[in-house]
């Protein structure tokens, strides 16, 4: 929110306007009458939507788009934020905004179908996929992997999905630019540079100057409820392309243990 300097921002969680109630969204798009909408909001729990998928639809798809068609009947632009999990993670190469999608999740079949349905009611909206976020004020890999580290005598952490680890802040700032150049279209938005789950474990507990040990498994030893993508780096050229640079992900991790360690 902090980003938005200089402009009016309503926030709103599920108790302010809960995006899958239709009609409650349109009302509070008439009385807010905003010249952009962020749908950040989401069942975002991937495991959970495996569990629970109509829940997963009714919100991350159904949801998105009655904010959608609230932001067509009040004239507002639409910013949707989308993920890496649209993808299979067959590549090798980092995925562009063009490449198809084929999620092999429920949670990435919600994001995927969502990102389809917002361009049908308002072409010009933006979808902003972003990866692997982390910030301070909720749970997210870094925190945890801090937690483990300071009870655990050595953590195993999976060396076989490879990413964009991304800062919250830095996605905020760059959710701002991307408002205030009118973007349309996919748009990628993660931290430079990208590693696997266990690289970034590593540098974690390194940065923090905690002498617990890191192993590399593979997701087969880490069974989870839901597939990930194996590979899911997220091209910035779809960013470069806008003029936007973003810092490299341990620039980043550093700025967040720094907070962190503020808000502590
Ligand atoms: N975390 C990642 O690594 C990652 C990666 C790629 C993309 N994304 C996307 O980035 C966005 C933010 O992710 P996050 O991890 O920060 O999620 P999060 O911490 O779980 O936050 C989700 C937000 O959505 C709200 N919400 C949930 N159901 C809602 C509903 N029915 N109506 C209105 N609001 C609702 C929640 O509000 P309440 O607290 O009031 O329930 C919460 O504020 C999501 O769209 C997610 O899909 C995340």
């Amino acid at each position: 929110m902090s980003e938005w300097s200089g402009d009016g921002v309503t926030g709103l969680d599920s108790r302010d306007a809960d995006i899958r109630d239709a009609q409650r969204v349109i009302k509070v798009a008439q009385e807010t009458r905003p010249d952009w909408i962020v749908v950040a909001a989401a069942y975002a729990d991937v495991d959970g939507c495996e569990t629970n998928p109509d829940l997963a639809f009714a919100v991350n798809r159904d949801g998105a788009v009655n904010v959608a068609a609230a932001a067509k009947q009040v004239g507002a632009r639409l910013l949707f934020l989308s993920s890496d999990y649209v993808f299979d993670g067959n590549k090798t190469t980092p995925y562009e905004t063009g490449d198809p999608r084929n999620p092999q999740s429920v949670y990435g079949r919600t994001k995927a179908e969502a990102e389809i349905r917002l361009f049908k009611v308002l072409p010009d909206c933006c979808v902003a996929r972003t990866s692997w976020l982390f910030g301070t004020g909720g749970k997210c890999f870094p925190d945890t992997i801090l937690k483990l580290a300071a009870s655990r005598e050595a953590l195993d952490v999976v060396d076989d999905q490879r990413g964009c680890p991304t800062f919250a802040i830095d996605l905020a700032r760059t959710i701002v630019r991307l408002c205030r150049t009118n973007a349309t279209g996919i748009v990628h938005v993660t931290n430079a540079g990208d590693c696997t789950w266990f690289e970034f474990a590593r540098e974690i507990v390194r940065s923090a100057g905690i002498a617990t040990p890191v192993r590399p498994v593979s997701t087969q030893r880490m069974a989870r409820p839901a597939a990930r993508p194996a590979y899911s780096v997220l091209s910035a050229a779809s960013l470069h392309a806008l003029g936007i640079e973003m810092p490299s992900w341990p620039d980043a991790l550093r700025r967040y243990l720094e907070q962190r360690q503020l808000t502590r």
